[in-house]
C-alpha cells in the first residue's frame, strides 16, 4: 500500500507567512479549496473562497476596494465574511448569493486557517512555534509547493536518517543515518516524539560555518511532530563533550542549556491538492542573530538542502502516482528509521477516521 493522499479538512492549516498577506488579492489552495486571502483596513486577515459565485470569476484577479472585493467579471461585491453586498444593474441581493469564509488565526508569523467545519475550528488548539517572534532568535525562511502528496513529506521529514545521503555536504554526516533514533507517541497530544543524539559525530558544514565550531561536535536531534502540520526539529549542538545539563528542555534554547548552540527548524506540512503539498520552511537560531553573513549562509544552504528533498519527492510521486494508476500491489518495506514516519501516519489514519465517524 502507497502512503494515504487524503487530507483531513478538519485541521488548522498554516495558509501563509503573515507577511506575505497585506492589502493585494492573494491567492493560495489550500486542501483542495482556492481560497483568496487579504488584509481588511484593520489589519485583519479575511480568507474567502476564490471563486465568484456568479459565473466562477477567481476573485484574487479582482479589486480590493476597503474591505470588500469587487469581482473582476461583472462587478459582484463581496464583505470580508463573503456575503455579496452589490450586484451589477439591480437591487435585490439574490439570497445565496455569497462565497465561504474561513476562520483565520495570526500566530508565530503565519497565517492558520481552518477549512472543515467552522464549529470545530478551536484556536487554543494550534501548535506553537514560538521562537519565530521571540527576541533573542533570528529566522531564514521560504517556501516550496512540491508536486507530492503530504505524507510523503511527512516521512520524509521523520526520518533524518536521508540527511546522510541526500544532503551529505550540507547537514548530513555519517553519524546522523549510524545513530539510532527512540521514538514516542504522545496520544493525548497528539504528538510524535523521535530523538537522536549523536556524541562524537562531525560537524556538517551548516553547522560549522554558522557556529564557527571548528573539532568534533555533541549533536541533539529531537523531533516534535503535530500531525497533520507543525514540525518542529529541536536542533543542539556544540563542541564534543559539552552536554546538556540536568534540566534540560529542547526547544528552550539558552534558558536550559547555556553552552550550546540551538536551531529550531520548522515546517508547516499543508496540503494544496491530493498530490502537492506546501513545504513552509524555516531555521531560527540563537546564536549570531545580528550576523549577517550567517543569515545569508544559512539562507542558501538550507533553501539547497530543501530543493534536494523537492527532487527527491517530486520523483517518488511519480513513481507511486504511475504505480498506483496502474492498479499496483508494490508493499512499502519499513524498518527501524521508519518508527516516526509510520507513528505520524497512525495518527493522520485516526484524524481521518475521526472525521469520517463525525461526517
Ligand atoms: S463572475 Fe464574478 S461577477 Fe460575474
Ligand atoms: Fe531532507
Amino acid at each position: 500500500m502507497s502512503p494515504t493522499t487524503a487530507i483531513v479538512r478538519n485541521q488548522w492549516y498554516v495558509a501563509a507567512y503573515s507577511q506575505e498577506i497585506g492589502r493585494d488579492l492573494f491567492a493560495r489552495t489550500i486542501c483542495n479549496e482556492p481560497l483568496v486571502f487579504y488584509r481588511t483596513e484593520d489589519g485583519a486577515v479575511a480568507a474567502l473562497s476564490d471563486r465568484c459565485i456568479h459565473r466562477r470569476y477567481p476573485l484574487s484577479e479582482s479589486r480590493l476596494v476597503g474591505d470588500r472585493v469587487v469581482c473582476g467579471y461583472h462587478g459582484f461585491t463581496y464583505d470580508r465574511t463573503g456575503a455579496c453586498v452589490a450586484v451589477p444593474a439591480q437591487t435585490r441581493i439574490p439570497r445565496s448569493a455569497r462565497v465561504a469564509s474561513y476562520p483565520v488565526v495570526e500566530q508565530d508569523s503565519f497565517v492558520w486557517v481552518w477549512i472543515g467545519d467552522r464549529e470545530s475550528a478551536d484556536p487554543a488548539a494550534i501548535p506553537r512555534a514560538p521562537w519565530l517572534v521571540q527576541q533573542g532568535w533570528t529566522t531564514i525562511r521560504g517556501l516550496e509547493t512540491i508536486r507530492a502528496r503530504h505524507a510523503l513529506l511527512m516521512d520524509n521529514l521523520m526520518d533524518l536518517s536521508h540527511e546522510t545521503y541526500l544532503h551529505g555536504g550540507y547537514i548530513g554526516t555519517p553519524e546522523v543515518a549510524e545513530t539510532p533514533i527512540t521514538t514516542e507517541v504522545d496520544q493525548a497530544a497528539g504528538v510524535v516524539r523521535v530523538s537522536r543524539h549523536m556524541d562524537d559525530a562531525e560537524c556538517p558544514p551548516f553547522y560549522a560555518n554558522s557556529t564557527g565550531i571548528t573539532g568534533r561536535i555533541t549533536r541533539w536531534q529531537d523531533i516534535e511532530f503535530q500531525p497533520p502540520c507543525l514540525y518542529r526539529l529541536h536542533s543542539r549542538v556544540a563542541p564534543q563533550g559539552n552536554y546538556p545539563p540536568e534540566g534540560y528542555l529542547p526547544g528552550h534554547g539558552a534558558d536550559t542549556d547555556p553552552g550550546a548552540f540551538h536551531t529550531e527548524i520548522v515546517y508547516a506540512l499543508t496540503p494544496e491538492t491530493e498530490h502537492s503539498v506546501h513545504d513552509f520552511w524555516m531555521v531560527a537560531r540563537d546564536f549570531a542573530i545580528d550576523d549577517q553573513d550567517v543569515t545569508d549562509y544559512l539562507h542558501k544552504s538550507n533553501h539547497t538542502v530543501v530543493m534536494q528533498d523537492v527532487v527527491a519527492l517530486n520523483l517518488v510521486e511519480e513513481v507511486i502516482a504511475a504505480e498506483e494508476r496502474a492498479g499496483g500491489t508494490y508493499q512499502e518495506l519499513s524498518i527501524n528509521i521508519d518508527t516516526g514516519a509510520l507513528a505520524a501516519r497512525r495518527l493522520i489514519a485516526e484524524l481521518t477516521r475521526t472525521e469520517a465517524t463525525r461526517a
